[in-house]
């Protein structure tokens, strides 16, 4: 991983292989290894691919009570321009899907597309904030071990938990090293997010949302609301996967990602 000082925070990131760039903003409360399966076969691919640990999660750190998607938005601007990176193609998962909508309303000219998983367009209504709040005094209280026992059996699809133990076992290694006053800021940056629903007329970049069938943390109805607001956007929905579906179905994900990318390299 590398380091980039940022003002007051410090950024990690992975940057590797070379080409054309993808930006890979990651979930909540996960780091950029969820990212791993996409790093390997995207640089394989031909393309150089970023994933930063967004502020306060993985080895970035930061000491924000708040960290907002506009702050992250605004780190990975500050990303690509320290990595010379003029346009990149920008993918998010669910925070990460908050984080890439931000980044396109504030710089729109930085994206030359756009990837959507696990997202959803509306800001927080009152008892989503409630909700929030109480997550981010737990979790400042408890720890992550009950944000992990709460969470796996949402992130991930039955056959997922039947078949899959190694994944399992990651995603929750993952959630267990997270810093709790990183996610603590993190559920208070998602509480105040931005609601995009006016703006995704405005996305006029090539979009591609992928939505896991058995996710019930941002539902296929959230990704089919961004694929009818977003004018230029085709929408895919993976079986046997629930929001973590880039982990659950690497191959698909991968799949779907690259024929998408590459037809926006040929334009
Ligand atoms: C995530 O995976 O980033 C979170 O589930 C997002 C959220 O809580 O809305």
């Amino acid at each position: 991983m590398s380091r980039l000082n940022l003002r007051e925070i410090e950024l990690a990131y992975d940057d590797s292989s070379s080409g054309p760039a993808i930006v890979l903003l990651h979930g909540y409360p996960f780091d950029c290894s969820m990212w791993r399966e996409q790093i390997d076969f995207l640089g394989n691919h031909g393309y150089r691919v970023v994933a930063p640990d967004l502020r306060g999660l993985g080895e970035s750190k930061s000491r924000d009570e708040i960290a907002t998607m506009n702050a992250m938005a605004r780190d990975v601007e500050a990303l690509m321009d320290e990595l010379k990176i003029d346009r990149a193609v920008v993918c998010g998962l669910s925070m990460g899907s908050y984080v890439g909508l931000e980044f396109v309303h504030l710089f729109p000219s930085r994206a030359q597309a756009l990837i959507l998983a696990g997202a959803r367009a509306q800001g927080a209504d009152a008892l989503e904030k409630k909700s929030r709040q109480e997550q981010a005094e737990r979790v400042l209280r408890e720890g992550l071990g009950p944000v992990a026992d709460a969470m796996l059996p949402k992130l991930l699809a039955r056959r997922t938990l039947a078949e899959k133990p190694d994944i399992v076992a990651s995603v929750r290694e993952m959630i267990l090293r997270t810093n709790p006053q990183g996610a603590a800021a993190a559920q208070r940056g998602m509480a105040a997010r931005r609601d995009h629903t006016s703006d995704l007329l405005k996305i006029d970049m090539p979009t591609l949302i992928i939505a896991g069938r058995e996710d019930t943390i941002r539902a296929p109805d959230d990704a089919d609301f961004l694929h009818r607001g977003i004018r230029n956007s085709r929408l895919k929905i993976i079986a046997d996967a629930a929001h973590l579906m880039n982990m659950e179905q690497p191959e698909l994900f991968n799949r779907v990602t690259l024929d998408f990318i590459v037809g926006e390299f040929k334009n």
